[in-house]
């Protein structure tokens, strides 16, 4: 089983950025633990700030890996080209969230992904992402 998590825009500076809302744990320290959870699962990550290199991500394991777990960040709001992205390819995406957005600024309310999505997973820290590879392994 090949799960592939991309993170978007800012993501980068998890741990540093606004902890009291995204936590103050690193993403790869997370993804150590992450792996040690999944120890069947091939997990590969990938981080941009750039909403293409996000899309050529898609393309390039969307034919053939089992699921992507999506943390857009703020182009999650905004992008019609991922969304057109997940759209094109097989393979199932979760989109997932550290924050519960609907708790925060209405812009944060709309997401231009979901729609493409398999599913949503927002609002438990870093957890979101352990929950949105759960979801891509259960069967049903
Ligand atoms: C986020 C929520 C987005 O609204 C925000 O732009 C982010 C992070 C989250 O994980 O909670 O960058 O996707």
């Amino acid at each position: 089983m090949n799960i592939q998590i991309i993170n978007g825009p800012n993501l980068n500076l998890l741990g540093v950025r606004e902890k009291s809302i995204y936590g103050s744990a690193d993403f790869e320290s997370y993804l150590a633990e992450l792996k040690a959870n999944f120890p069947d699962v091939n997990i590969s990550y990938f981080q941009s700030n750039v909403e293409g290199e996000i899309i050529n991500k898609l393309h390039e394991v969307g034919f053939n890996y089992d699921g992507v777990v999506l943390n857009a960040g703020a182009y999650t709001h905004t992008s019609i080209a991922i969304a057109d992205a997940i759209a094109a390819i097989n393979t199932p995406v979760i989109e997932v969230h550290i924050s519960n957005v609907y708790k925060r600024e209405e812009f944060r309310h709309h997401s231009m992904l979901a729609a493409s999505c398999k599913g949503i997973i927002a609002g438990f820290g870093m957890h979101s992402y352990r929950l949105g590879i759960e979801s891509l392994l259960l069967k049903y």
